[in-house]
């Protein structure tokens, strides 16, 4: 019984921000009365360095069998002069694919405690910023083919395909607006329709899909007016969704504005019938890893959006959340987001402190 929960704590801070997770999720348990079983995979380089393979044929079996997969990172100097076909970010392309993680759903939330981190002028960032970026992620120009470099007329010529199939954009489009009905009930779909054919297709499709969700405000807006709004009055965005390569680029910015990469949660989800998978946003950090320094919280709210999105755990995830914000609150800082006058903590007492509360 109870809930099944892979957990890949890869290479890196990957083990010790998914120690601080799998603290919480403990604590989560006992509060709630629920039973979390987790099964721990080898993942990335670990894996390359116990059977050859970054994604071992068991861990992918271990993944497809649980509810949700929660990891940390891969990657490191150790692996760097492999093949690439056997690096352990080939790991992450393989698992998310098993999953048909399609939906890339990445928060962009400033904690008030945390305001004077941000980049943007205090006048912006007092209206709050609390978007959600649903990115589609395993098609577009990424994928599209053909692709190449060719020599055409005696000179080379480079070309990537964007194409969008509309049971693509469909189901990524369910997923927004799902995720908008969870929230404020505003989505902006962003695309290049002025330009682009696939981005006309891509607004033909949102706006069917817009029929079965008449409580969503739908709006539209062109990518390049997007990026210029997004640091100009980013409290007008609640729910975004966008291509891959749109996606990729506004969900960088719209996390960089709100400070610390060490506070990113992101989620990727597919159909109702595989896993979740719940990473934070950054990579191994090989330069800090092994001293107790990485910030947890980027995976500690990670797995708050497991709770909510794939065991539909909302009160647990809120009280995770709350948790993180009154740590914050009482002036608990690891070093990426530590300033004078702040209280400085290690990554372990970072996590200790979220669980206690
Ligand atoms: P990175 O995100 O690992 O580190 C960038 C900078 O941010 C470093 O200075 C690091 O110390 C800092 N940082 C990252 N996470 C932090 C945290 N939780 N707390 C405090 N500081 C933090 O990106 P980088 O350096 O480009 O890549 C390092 C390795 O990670 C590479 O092997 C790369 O391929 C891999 N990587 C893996 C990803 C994944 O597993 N999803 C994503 C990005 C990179
Ligand atoms: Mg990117």
């Amino acid at each position: 019984g109870g809930y099944k929960i892979a957990v890949l704590p890869g290479d890196g801070i990957g083990p010790e921000v998914v120690a601080e997770a799998v603290k919480v999720l403990g604590v989560v348990g006992k509060k709630f009365g629920h039973t979390f079983d987790l099964r721990y995979a080898d993942f990335g380089g670990a894996a390359i360095d116990s059977s050859g393979s970054p994604f071992p044929p068991e861990t992918e079996i271990t993944c497809m069998n649980a509810d949700a997969v929660l990891f940390g990172a891969v990657g490191g100097p150790k692996w760097d002069s492999l093949d690439p076909a056997i690096r352990p970010e080939k790991g992450l392309l393989a698992l998310r694919k098993a999953a048909g993680a399609f939906a890339n759903l990445r928060p962009a939330k400033l904690f008030p405690e945390l305001a004077d981190a941000c980049y943007l002028r205090p006048d912006i960032v007092a209206n709050g910023i609390d978007i959600m970026v649903v990115r589609e992620l395993i098609g577009d120009v990424y994928f599209g083919e053909p692709s190449g470099i060719e020599v055409r007329d005696g000179e080379r010529v480079g070309f990537s395909n964007m194409i969008y199939r509309e049971h693509e954009i469909r189901r990524v489009a369910r997923v927004a607006f799902e995720t908008a009905m969870k929230r404020n009930k505003k989505l902006c779909s962003v695309d290049k329709a002025n330009v682009l054919a696939v981005s006309r297709l891509w607004r033909e499709v949102v706006t069917e899909v817009s029929k079965e969700y008449p409580e969503v405000e739908l709006s539209y807006m062109y990518v390049d007016n997007a990026a210029m709004q997004l640091v100009r009055n980013p409290a007008a965005f609640d729910v975004i969704v966008t291509g891959n390569l749109f996606g990729d680029i506004l969900s960088d910015e719209a996390a960089a504005i709100t400070g610390s990469i060490g506070m990113l949660p992101s989620a990727s989800v597919g159909g109702p019938d595989t896993p979740g998978l719940y990473e934070p946003v950054h990579g191994s950090a090989p330069d800090i890893a092994g001293q107790n320094l990485a910030n947890p919280v980027a995976t500690i709210l990670s797995l708050a959006m497991l709770l909510r999105y794939s065991l539909g755990l909302a009160a647990e995830a809120d009280a995770v959340e709350a948790a993180v914000a009154d740590v914050l609150a009482a002036g608990y800082r690891t070093g990426d987001i530590f300033r004078e006058g702040m209280k400085r903590v290690g990554c372990s007492e970072m996590g200790q402190l979220i669980a206690d509360r």
